[in-house]
C-alpha cells in the first residue's frame, strides 16, 4: 500500500513512517517542517507543505491508497485562546482535505482523535466510546467534528475512515520541550537537571501508551476493513491509569538520577480522571498494548538521555 502520512515528521508521525516502512509499505510524509530529532527515512519520499495549502494538498493525495491524517495546528491547553484559528486550521483544512481523499479515490483515511478531550468531563472510568461526547476545550470541538464530517464522507460518498481516539502517548521522538506530553516533558527536566512542575496536586489520572503500541494501532485501523455497520471510531490506550504521582514514583525507580517536583496551580482544561475502555479496539481490531509502563519508560529514557540535553 501506498501511505501518506500528514504531519509524519512530528512525534507520532515519525515512529508511524518507521513502522510502515518496516511493514514493505511505500510512504509519503506530508508536513510543514523536517523531522526534529531524526534523519529523512532514505526509502521515504518527503514533501514540505502545509494541509492550508489546498494546491500542495491535491498533489500529496495522489496515487495514495491510505491517508493518516496526524497533522494539528492546536493543542487542548492552546486551542481555547483562539477557536477561530482552531476551526479554520483544523477543521476547515481536514475537510478540503477530505474531498481531495474523495475526488483521489483514496481507500481509507485514519484520523488521531483525542480520547483525553472528545468526553469532556468523564461520567464513567474507563470512558467507553458511546460515552457522552462534551469537550470542554476547542481542539476537543473540532476533533469531534472532523469525526462526524468522516462519517458523512462515508455515508455520501463512500470515503472509508477509521478514527483513533488516542490517549496519552510518550516514547521516542517525543518532544522534550513541548507544552504536551507530561512524561516527554518530565524525562526533559530530569535529563536537564531541573525540576518537574506539576499543576494542581498531582492527583490527575491519565491513560499512558507507549508510543509503538499506538502506532501498530494506526496500522491496524488501515488495515481493518468494515462492513456497512461496523464501528469506525475506537479508543486505543494502555486502558489503565496513573496519576502523574504515580508516574514520578515509577520515573524514579527508572532514572539514575534525583528527581526533585514542584506543585503549581491546576489548570483548567485538565478532567480528573481519564482512563480509556480499549474493549472495542481489542474485538474488533485485534490490536492490544504490548509495552508495561516500566519498560516503556525505560527506553524512553534511554532515548532522552541520548539527546545529550544537560
Ligand atoms: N501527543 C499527544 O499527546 C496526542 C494525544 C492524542 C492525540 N494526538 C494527536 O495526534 C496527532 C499527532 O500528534 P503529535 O504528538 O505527533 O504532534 P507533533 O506536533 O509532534 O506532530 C504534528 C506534526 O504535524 C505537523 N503539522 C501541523 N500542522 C500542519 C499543517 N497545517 N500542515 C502540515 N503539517 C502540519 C507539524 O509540523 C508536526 O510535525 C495530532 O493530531 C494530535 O492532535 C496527540
Amino acid at each position: 500500500m501506498k501511505s501518506l502520512v500528514i504531519g509524519g515528521n512530528g512525534f507520532i508521525g515519525t515512529n508511524l513512517v518507521e513502522e510502515l516502512l518496516a511493514s514493505g509499505h511505500q510512504v509519503r510524509v506530508f508536513d510543514r517542517y523536517p523531522s526534529r530529532y531524526k534523519e529523512p527515512f532514505p526509502q521515504a519520499e518527503y514533501v514540505i507543505g502545509d494541509l492550508g495549502n489546498h494546491g500542495e494538498v491535491h498533489e500529496a493525495v495522489e496515487g495514495i491508497d491510505w491517508v493518516f491524517h496526524l497533522a494539528y495546528t492546536t493543542l487542548p491547553q492552546t486551542s481555547n485562546d483562539d477557536p477561530v484559528y482552531d476551526v479554520r486550521s483544523n477543521l476547515a483544512d481536514t475537510v478540503q482535505l477530505l474531498q481531495e481523499c474523495r475526488d483521489s479515490k483514496v481507500k481509507k483515511v485514519v484520523f488521531i482523535s483525542s480520547g483525553g478531550t472528545v468526553y469532556g468531563v468523564p461520567t464513567q472510568v474507563p470512558i467507553p466510546e458511546d460515552h457522552i461526547q462534551q469537550p470542554i476545550c476547542s481542539y476537543g470541538i473540532t476533533k469531534l467534528a472532523i469525526e462526524k464530517y468522516l462519517s458523512l464522507f462515508q455515508r455520501l460518498w463512500g470515503l472509508e475512515y477509521v478514527v483513533v481516539r488516542l490517549s496519552n502517548p510518550y516514547g521516542e521522538q517525543q518532544n522534550p520541550h513541548s507544552k504536551q506530553g507530561a512524561i516527554g516533558v518530565f524525562l526533559g527536566n530530569i535529563a536537564e537537571g531541573k525540576p518537574i512542575t506539576i499543576w494542581g496536586d498531582g492527583e490527575v489520572v491519565r491513560d499512558y501508551i507507549y508510543i509503538s503500541d499506538a502506532v501498530t494501532a494506526l496500522v491496524r485501523a488501515a488495515e481493518y476493513q468494515p462492513a456497512a455497520d461496523s464501528p469506525r471510531v475506537f479508543n486505543i490506550g494502555a486502558g489503565c491509569g496513573y496519576s502523574l504521582n504515580q508516574i514520578v514514583e515509577e520515573l524514579r525507580a527508572v532514572v539514575d538520577v534525583p528527581v526533585v517536583v514542584r506543585y503549581t496551580p491546576g489548570r483548567a482544561v485538565d478532567v480528573p480522571r481519564s482512563v480509556l475502555d480499549i474493549k472495542l479496539a481489542r474485538q474488533i481490531l485485534g490490536w492490544s498494548p504490548q509495552v508495561e509502563l516500566k519498560e516503556g519508560l525505560a527506553r524512553s529514557w534511554r532515548w532522552v538521555k541520548s539527546l545529550n540535553l544537560a
